[in-house]
């Protein structure tokens, strides 16, 4: 069994990392920093006895796309699941903000996600087993920047890939995590000292539980009763009063979970 991680280095993509390690399964780590990728791949190889290979890849670019979508559709090295979770927040306003970030935004967490997904699927409806799931957010259910425009996407476009794959033993997930501890918040310089401690979940529980609901064929999983009750809370709450909570809380204005 060999598992694809994207953002395997840090947070979320580590936790999901550190799951499948301690269940045997083989990995692929794909982010950026080939130096931490290359740590990682001694450290989870040597503990847990599986092979590890590392594909340092910036997925903002069609280079670093295309070297994943390569290695996932390799019909002689089969990979069973693929984790897309690589992603990013941004901490500044559309209006006067910078174009760049914004694309580069989408391309991540966008793009991204939609070629590895269209490179992964093909062999494993083929061979009848797979499993793909995608980091998305409950963000994706409140109206807050672009970030949330792109986790909207993430879970509809998981969602919308559950008919065609019905009865192929292959299946797809949304994980929507609401915050969790990881280095997201403080690699885009967002203060977060207004978030109280309960309101923050654990890597770990959110790739357990991410793996359980994809094994159990559950189409979205949302970590924890907390996260659960919000997001049921966002999606029947009238969209004007969600728009005007927003505007009125200028902290929540920033893409932060
Ligand atoms: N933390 C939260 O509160 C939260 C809540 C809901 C959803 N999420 C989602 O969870 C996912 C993981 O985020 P996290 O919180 O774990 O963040 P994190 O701790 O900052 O980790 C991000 C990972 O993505 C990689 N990455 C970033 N840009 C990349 C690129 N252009 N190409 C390839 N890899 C890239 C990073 O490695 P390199 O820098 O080496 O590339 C790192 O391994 C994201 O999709 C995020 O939107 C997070």
């Amino acid at each position: 069994m060999t598992a694809c991680i994207t953002g395997a280095t840090a947070g979320i993509g580590l936790a999901f990392a550190e799951e499948l390690a301690q269940e045997g399964t083989d990995l692929v780590l794909v982010a950026r920093d080939a130096d931490r990728l290359g740590a990682l791949a001694v450290r989870l190889g040597e503990a847990h006895g599986i092979d590890v290979e590392v594909l340092p890849a910036d997925l903002a670019t069609d280079a670093g796309c295309t070297v994943v979508m390569q290695r996932l559709a390799d019909p002689d090295r089969p990979v069973d699941i693929l984790v897309n979770n690589a992603g990013f927040g941004l901490n500044e306003d559309f209006v006067g903000g910078s174009l760049a970030a914004q694309e580069r935004l989408l391309d991540v967490l966008v793009r991204a996600t939609l070629r590895l997904t269209h490179a992964a699927l093909p062999g494993m409806v083929a061979r009848g087993q797979g499993m793909v799931l995608n980091v998305s957010s409950v963000a994706g259910w409140a109206p807050v920047g672009t970030y949330s425009a792109a986790k909207a996407w993430v879970t509809v476009f998981t969602e919308g890939l559950t008919p065609e794959l019905a009865g192929t033993g292959v299946t797809a997930t949304a994980v929507c995590p609401g915050f969790t501890r990881t280095e997201f918040h403080e690699r885009a310089d967002m203060s977060m000292t207004s978030v109280p401690d309960w309101a923050w979940l654990d890597a770990r529980r959110v790739a357990r539980e991410g793996l359980r609901a994809a094994r159990s064929g559950q189409v979205i999983s949302v970590p924890s009763t907390r996260y659960r009750t919000l997001a049921i809370a966002l999606q029947h709450a009238p969209r004007g009063l969600l728009r005007r909570g927003v505007a009125a809380v200028p902290e929540t204005r920033s893409d932060r979970a």
